[in-house]
């Protein structure tokens, strides 16, 4: 009883997805993950509420070196469709920003939900399993694990990316993918938050929990969301965002005041109210403490009437275009995911099997597709989970 026609090697979103389709298609399926306990980024996903999808999800909410491969899973695996199971299962949800779908109560409906459509569908998870090797066969693949030896036809790799190794995060996708010759893109920390140089560190540290409103730009990338400082740097939605596109080296462009022309106001300012201070205009816009430590940070002084037309530029500027370079990110400890990973172009798009080995599957964030903050990575689990359990 060792033989399965499906070993799918990670128990987390992609592989119980997975799990569950290719077992309703009457497929023997197992299986089998290193940890104690499946699931455990849909557990601490949006802060224990998980963000389970989001319903404007398309494929410009991927990055990927190879952009148009997560077009035809997403398209047949629709953010509807998953809305539809929760429904199925009575979960109580919520619409936070646009699109961002929550559970109302708590991250562990979505396990539950996987966990009783696995079973539903006979497909057996055996935790606390790890796979010392995995050798090609003629018919499959016999792996070699902590409890024996097991073959199958098919195997799907779901073993995830490098973010949060104490959830259990490895590089065995990876592994196993140089192991078939497949070819890796590089990886690095995604959806992360910034560390900064200690100098600005130190003066943004005392005012860690503010949070304000503000326009990031890097490379050709920006978002529009709430930017957080925390004790060792930048975070909140839109840190987290660019840090998908940020590379070592580049600076970030940050618009503090992305709904109005800060350099138009101060120049009226100036001529209506010429005693009116830089920090006086910084306090209207912006949290109180965050405005004091910009304008000290910046060493603004005085009445606005003793400010020349340059300096009203320089200032204006600096509020709108406000240039960071970062020391660095938090990288794998605190990434929400992976970029990089196995270069889709190998890989079948509709079945997500190696293309000269299809019994081979990659899904879920071992490959290279990563989604934007906001639903996005669930909803190409899914996705993903889905196109390989119908083939597998
Ligand atoms: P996932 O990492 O979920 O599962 C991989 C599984 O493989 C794990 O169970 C692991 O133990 C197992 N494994 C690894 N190596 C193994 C080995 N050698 N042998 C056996 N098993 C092995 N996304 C989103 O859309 N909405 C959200 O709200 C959030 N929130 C969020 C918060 C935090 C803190 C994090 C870290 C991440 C998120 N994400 C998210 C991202 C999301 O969690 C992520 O994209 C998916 O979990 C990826 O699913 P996978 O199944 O591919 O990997």
């Amino acid at each position: 009883m060792n033989h399965f026609d499906v070993i799918i090697i990670g128990a987390g979103a992609a592989g119980l997805m997975c799990a569950a389709t290719a077992g309703y298609r009457g497929r023997r399926v197992l299986v089998l993950d290193h940890a104690n306990k499946p699931g455990k980024k849909i557990l601490m996903s949006g802060g224990g509420r998980c963000n389970f999808t989001n319903l404007n999800s398309t494929p410009a909410n991927f990055l990927s070196d190879n952009p148009h491969y997560c077009i035809s899973a997403l398209k047949r695996y629709t953010p509807q469709d998953f809305l539809e199971l929760v429904e199925r299962h009575g979960i109580e949800h919520e619409e936070k920003a646009a699109g961002q779908l929550f559970c109302r109560d708590s991250a562990k409906d979505i396990l539950n939900l996987l966990l009783t459509e696995c079973d539903w569908a006979g497909a057996e998870i055996r935790m606390k399993t790890s796979v010392d090797s995995v050798a090609e066969i003629e018919t499959g693949y016999r792996l070699k694990t902590s409890s024996g030896e097991l073959t199958c036809e098919s195997l799907v790799m779901a073993s995830g990316g490098l973010s949060i190794p104490t959830m259990g995060a490895s590089g065995f996708g990876y592994d196993i993918a140089r192991q078939f010759g497949l070819r890796l893109l590089p990886t690095r920390a995604g959806l992360v938050p910034f560390t900064l140089q200690p100098q600005l560190k130190e003066r943004l540290a005392p005012i860690s929990g503010v949070s304000c409103p503000v326009d990031v730009h890097c490379q050709n990338a920006h978002f529009r969301e709430p930017m957080l400082v925390t004790h060792r740097g930048l975070s909140g939605p839109s840190m987290l965002q660019i840090s998908s596109y940020w590379s070592p080296g580049d600076a970030l462009s940050v618009n503090l005041l992305p709904d109005t022309n800060a350099r138009e106001d101060l120049y009226a300012l100036r001529k209506q109210k010429p005693q009116s201070t830089l920090a006086q205009y910084l306090m209207q816009h912006l949290p109180k403490r965050f405005a004091q430590a910009f304008n000290d940070i910046n060493e603004w002084q005085g009445p606005l009437q003793a400010y020349k037309n340059s300096d009203l530029d320089t200032a204006g500027e600096t509020l709108s275009r406000w240039q960071i370079k970062p020391s660095g990110t938090e990288g794998y400890r605190t990434a929400e995911v992976t970029l990089g990973g196995v270069d889709t172009r190998q890989l079948s798009s509709k079945t997500m099997a190696v293309l000269d080995k299809p019994s081979l599957y990659f899904i879920g964030e071992v490959v290279d597709v990563t989604g934007h903050l906001g639903g996005h990575n669930f909803q190409w689990a899914w996705a993903s989970g889905v196109a390989a359990g119908n083939d597998a």
